[in-house]
């Protein structure tokens, strides 16, 4: 059956993934990002194979942008089933040098968008027996540098998860997915010695590809999930399960 998907900071990376792994599933994808452009390109792709999806600039830290998408979804006769958020931000600096700017708008978006996705689309999940998957990090759990709000922020989106599990059941459930290290443009300023150290800390010996994330969302959204509610899945190659060396 064919749902409609939203999907946040889906114009790059693990969001565009996800973008097009729901579909290929054949889904109505609400392509949603800060960046247009991108949004647009991923959305041509997805059109082109023949499948349906919308291209949309949200910024998910402004109340005015998820007003705006909601007023024309809901025109469009298209609020979302389901809805997976995955757009963040992320400034790398230890807490005292983390401009108090910086550390706001850091949960704002990592943490404050989940909250307003919610917000604004509650009754279309509830009315459609929907689902949403927040995209967490490893950071939730254990600490490296120089990633003070990121960490709080995704701490947060944990909680947040388990919290509107409950809040929502039965009718939307509510998981979250933790990746480890997922080859994407975010590890292109990481110098050789840390990209090789995080192979090295995955059971695995390897980088995550986004797609390697995006199936674990669409199952965790789908039928096939019908009985999991409220819990965080590690995509992360073993790296939580091993002693990192
Ligand atoms: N890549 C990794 O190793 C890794 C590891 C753990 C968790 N994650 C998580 O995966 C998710 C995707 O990361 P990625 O590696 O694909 O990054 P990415 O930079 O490739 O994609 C992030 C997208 O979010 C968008 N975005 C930024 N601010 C936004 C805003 N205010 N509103 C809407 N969209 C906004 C960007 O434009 C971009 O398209 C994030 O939640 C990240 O924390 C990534």
């Amino acid at each position: 059956m064919s749902r409609v998907v939203l999907v946040t900071g889906a114009g790059h990376g693990i969001g565009a993934a996800i973008a097009r792994a729901f579909g290929e599933r054949g889904d109505d994808v609400v392509v949603t990002d800060l960046d247009g452009e991108a949004a647009n390109a991923v959305t041509g792709q997805l059109r082109d194979a023949g499948h349906s999806a919308t291209a949309h600039v949200l910024d998910v830290a402004a109340d005015d942008s998820w007003a705006a998408l909601s007023a024309e979804l809901r025109g469009a006769g298209r609020a979302p089933a389901v809805i997976v958020n995955n757009a963040f931000m992320n400034v790398v600096a230890p807490a005292h040098e983390l401009d108090p700017a910086a550390w706001h708008a850091i949960l704002d978006v990592t943490l404050g968008g989940v909250y307003r996705s919610v917000r604004t689309f509650h009754d279309s999940l509830t009315a459609a027996r929907g689902a949403v998957v927040n995209v967490a990090s490893m950071h939730a759990l254990f600490a490296w540098p120089g990633h003070p709000a990121y960490a709080a922020a995704k701490g947060g989106v944990v909680a947040l998860t388990r919290q509107l599990s409950l809040e929502y059941a039965p009718h939307v459930r509510v998981n979250a997915v933790l990746p480890g290290s997922i080859m994407t443009r975010v590890w292109d300023s990481v110098d050789d010695a840390d990209r090789a150290a995080a192979m090295r800390q995955a059971t695995l010996g390897r980088f995550g590809r986004p797609e390697e994330v995006a199936s674990v969302v669409v199952f965790l959204a789908g039928d096939d999930a019908s009985f999991v509610t409220g819990i965080v899945m590690p995509v992360d190659g073993g790296l939580s399960t091993t002693v990192a060396t």
